[in-house]
């Protein structure tokens, strides 16, 4: 596998990079349901008899915070901890994106280790080296963009993963395949979620098309918009419903699809198929939407330039348009759209 940090799946490579890294310490972070699921195994697997010390947080996004990356700091500091040592981060984006800030910024940088535990942070979160907090209500505030020195990819990690945390992760999974590789929606299209979420295979291939877009554009001016598909209007539900980020983006899926066939001519056929396919297999806990919310969300992403709604669409399965500009009269029939398809 070929991923800019370097990836990490067995035993022997896992000790190879402690060979290397020779850390002076270890410390692993974990939140308080990684460090009860994951952490035992992490240690019989990987670890060994290697001596850690392990530092956990509360489970939940609250912990993205920089006064939860003071504590770990200080922890740090107490425990003397040295420009050698090494932070592996066990657990979901959270986790990664809380230990991977942390590790960029303590003296200057330590040397960080990402082990992801959820199908998100596997295919999503702990690739890329974007790294951060959130700060005063908002998302990603304050970060890094910094490599790790590897990313450990175990998908048996997945075995105690809820479920709907599982299919959650997986539309980006989903979302990969629509925007990059026709082959993999096709393989989609005719699994189970559940199942094909903890495919070891398929993770790799998912996390491949994060990786090869990241790269090319790591600070996220031109091709990694490509990722943002059925996020301009997912992001605006997530921030109204409170819902998972994934059952937020499967109904921005179907808005964006909705637009992709309008303004940039995907095929009628492909919009059914795969509004079918996200209709079958995603939930969308709300009742109502309430498009103007939406709609004023939208409007006050940082992400949209000169009061204009960007979006990123397809005009064909794993094809992809960035930055294109859309009314708001035609926003609003999408999130109908979606509104009567998903709801
Ligand atoms: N850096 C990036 O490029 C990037 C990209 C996408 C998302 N993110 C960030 O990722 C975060 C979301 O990540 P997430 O969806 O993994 O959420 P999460 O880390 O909060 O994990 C979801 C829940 O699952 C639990 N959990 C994790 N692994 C488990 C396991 N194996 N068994 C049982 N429980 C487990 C966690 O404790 C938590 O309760 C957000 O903060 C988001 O901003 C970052
Ligand atoms: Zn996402």
């Amino acid at each position: 596998m070929s991923v800019s940090t370097r990836a990490i799946s067995s035993v022997e490579s896992f000790n190879d990079l402690l060979q290397e890294v020779d850390p002076s310490q270890i410390f692993v972070l974990t939140d308080s349901n990684t460090v009860a699921h994951c952490l035992p195994r992490f240690e019989e697997s990987y670890l060994g008899g290697t001596p850690y010390s392990s530092i956990s947080v509360e489970a939940g996004e609250e912990s993205k915070s920089i006064e939860v990356a003071e504590e770990v700091w200080q922890i740090l500091i107490e425990a003397n901890a040295d420009r050698s040592s090494l932070l592996i981060s066990l657990g979901g984006g959270m986790i990664t994106d809380l230990g991977g800030f942390v590790a960029s910024t303590y003296k200057r940088g330590i040397a960080s280790l990402l082990v992801p535990t959820t199908h998100l942070s596997m295919t999503d979160a702990a690739i890329g080296g974007k790294t951060g907090v959130n700060y005063s209500e908002l998302k990603n505030q304050i970060g890094t963009v910094h490599d790790a020195e590897g990313v450990l990819v175990d998908s048996t990690f997945l075995e105690t993963l809820p479920h709907r945390e599982l299919k959650s992760g997986f539309i980006e999974t989903v979302k990969h395949g629509l925007i990059a590789d026709v082959e993999l929606w096709n393989e989609l299209r005719d699994g189970d979620v559940l199942s094909l979420s903890k495919n070891a295979e398929l993770i790799k291939r998912s996390l491949l098309i994060k990786d090869e877009m990241a790269k090319k554009d790591r600070h996220d001016h031109g091709i990694r918009q490509a990722l943002n598909f059925g996020h301009t209007v997912g992001h605006a539900l997530e921030a109204d419903a409170k819902i998972l980020h994934g059952e937020a983006v499967a109904f921005g899926t179907v808005a964006e699809l909705f637009l992709s066939h309008k303004i940039c001519a995907l095929p009628h056929e492909h919009l059914v198929e795969a509004v079918d396919y996200l209709k079958q297999n995603f939930d969308v806990p709300v009742d109502k939407i309430d498009e103007a919310s939406l709609l004023n969300k939208m409007y006050n992403d940082k992400k949209n330039r000169n009061g204009n709604i960007r979006f990123t669409l397809i005009p064909n399965i794993g094809k992809v348009k960035i930055g294109i500009n859309v009314d708001e009269e035609t926003i609003l029939e999408s999130i109908r759209f979606a509104a009567v398809q998903m709801l």
